[in-house]
């Protein structure tokens, strides 16, 4: 449950953690917030939308966040906060395809150097990209952008791998129907 006396972190009061152990808790904070915002509420596209909100007004320098889901053989995009982004992106292909068709977290510190980066939005530098495991079943991705160069690293992955699997408690049983 929210404590009280400790702002949720995607309200203004709220100032993103820097150093790794302030990260950790940080992660585990948000989690907890995540929890609580999408208890109860079983529609999917209602908890994607606010989970993308809650995120993206968190982190802190990101430029886009938000979902794809698994429609088929390819992603489709689901609710986010930042720009207009592309609908469609087959599995395999660019980042978000990467981590969906390896099942595996991926981190690029530079989009640049990434061969087949799909770019949505040329502010983007930097991307971290998170698939949505329900066990086996692979509902889809939580891909963050940021404008800053390896604004993304092992302790944001391990705290959004956190995130993934709260999103996914509560995204599993709506997902796909
Ligand atoms: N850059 C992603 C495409 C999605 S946008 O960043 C929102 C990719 O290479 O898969």
């Amino acid at each position: 449950m929210h404590d009280a006396a400790r702002p949720a972190p995607w309200t203004d009061a709220a100032a993103p953690a820097s150093a790794d152990n302030d990260r950790a808790a940080f992660y585990a904070a948000l989690a907890e917030e995540l929890d609580a915002l999408l208890t109860g509420e079983p529609d999917a596209t209602a908890n994607a939308a606010n989970a993308a909100a809650a995120i993206y007004h968190s982190l802190g320098a990101l430029n886009w966040a938000g979902f794809y889901f698994l429609r088929g053989a390819e992603l489709v995009l689901g609710p986010f906060q930042g720009r207009p982004a592309c609908v469609r992106i087959p599995l395999g292909k660019g980042v978000c395809g990467t981590a969906a068709a390896t099942r595996r977290p991926v981190l690029v510190p530079d989009v640049h150097a990434f061969p087949g980066h799909i770019a949505c939005d040329a502010a983007s530098r930097s991307e971290l990209v998170v698939p949505l495991l329900d066990g086996g079943r692979l509902l889809g991705v939580l891909d963050l952008d940021s404008p800053q160069v390896a604004r993304f690293d092992a302790a944001d992955q391990a705290g959004c791998e956190t995130l993934a699997a709260v999103l996914v408690r509560h995204l599993a049983a709506s997902v796909l129907t």
